[in-house]
């Protein structure tokens, strides 16, 4: 049987990065192991190709160092928690396969009741229908305890005001915390709101993302807004695997003029916790 996802605006984006993540797992030689977003993405009614056009990489490598991070964060702290910000489909949890004593998925209320079709809540994996703006998620994280929170393709779709202002209640609020997130370039977000938008296939334009920062502005531009008790660090994506996009992508990150112009990955931590 299969499922109709009647998605639109920024919740429609959670079957973008399935399509291209379950599509990586679904290769032989892909970089990902993840049979249950295969059978989830299998289980949607959705003309993926058509909306997204061809599957790659780009988020099954964002999935990974995502993964990675998180990994490292409950080795170290196995009853630490995770917080998930616009997890969407995502099965991290079940690719992690560590337990933790808390993992929060934070999503709009009609994201959450597409996620509980394939994915139950239990009493360690809590589903909160809630914005990530709505500090009422920050209640559910266990006080004096480590927080890894994680916002994987959600923070470009704020505006620079949300995000700078929700790192602060963040660093107000936890003590023992990191926060890792993707960032998009200014001149894709300009794209995105340009009055003909950023029309990814002929049949699907994406919703408008304002916020955008260029690499060499990143940790000046944080420092700035944030306090100095922080450290901000641009840590990167992985290689991609293979074709065009590996090339593309291994242009863009180490040409210092196309570096800048680069999506990237950024994680913010108390000074005092860095290693
Ligand atoms: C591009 S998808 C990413 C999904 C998932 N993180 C992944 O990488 O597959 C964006 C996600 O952000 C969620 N989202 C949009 N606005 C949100 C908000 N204000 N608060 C929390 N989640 C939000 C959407 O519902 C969607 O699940």
């Amino acid at each position: 049987m299969k499922y109709g996802a009647n998605l639109t605006s920024v919740p429609e984006t959670m079957l973008w990065t399935l399509h291209n993540r379950a599509s990586e797992a679904m290769r032989s030689d892909g970089i990902i192991n993840d049979d249950f977003a295969a059978a989830i993405y299998q289980s949607i009614e959705y003309d993926f190709e058509l909306n997204f056009g061809k599957a790659e990489p780009s988020h099954a490598v964002r999935s990974l160092d995502f993964d990675r991070e998180i990994s490292a964060f409950l080795n170290k702290n196995p009853t630490g928690t995770v917080v998930n910000l616009g997890e969407g489909l995502e099965t991290q949890r079940f690719r992690i396969k560590k337990d933790c004593a808390l993992w929060l998925s934070v999503d709009l209320p009609e994201s959450i009741a597409i996620r509980e079709r394939f994915i139950q809540p239990d009493k360690h994996h809590l589903h909160l229908p809630y914005s990530a703006l709505d500090n009422r998620w920050f209640e559910y994280v266990p006080s004096r305890t480590p927080v890894f929170i994680s916002a994987q393709g959600l923070f470009m779709y704020f505006t620079e005001q949300e995000v700078v202002a929700l790192i602060k209640d963040i660093a107000s609020r936890f003590t023992d915390w990191c926060l890792m997130f993707d960032t998009i370039p200014v001149w894709l977000s300009n794209k995105s709101t340009s009055p003909k938008g950023w029309e990814k296939t002929p049949h699907y334009t994406t919703p408008k993302m304002p916020w955008g920062i260029n690499r060499d502005h990143l940790t000046t531009y944080f420092q700035s807004q944030l306090p100095a008790s922080l450290f901000v660090a641009d840590v990167g994506y992985s290689n991609f695997p293979r074709g065009m996009t590996k090339w593309i992508f291994k242009a863009l990150t180490s040409l210092p003029v196309l570096r800048n112009h680069a999506p990237t990955i950024v994680k913010i931590e108390p000074v005092s916790l860095c290693k």
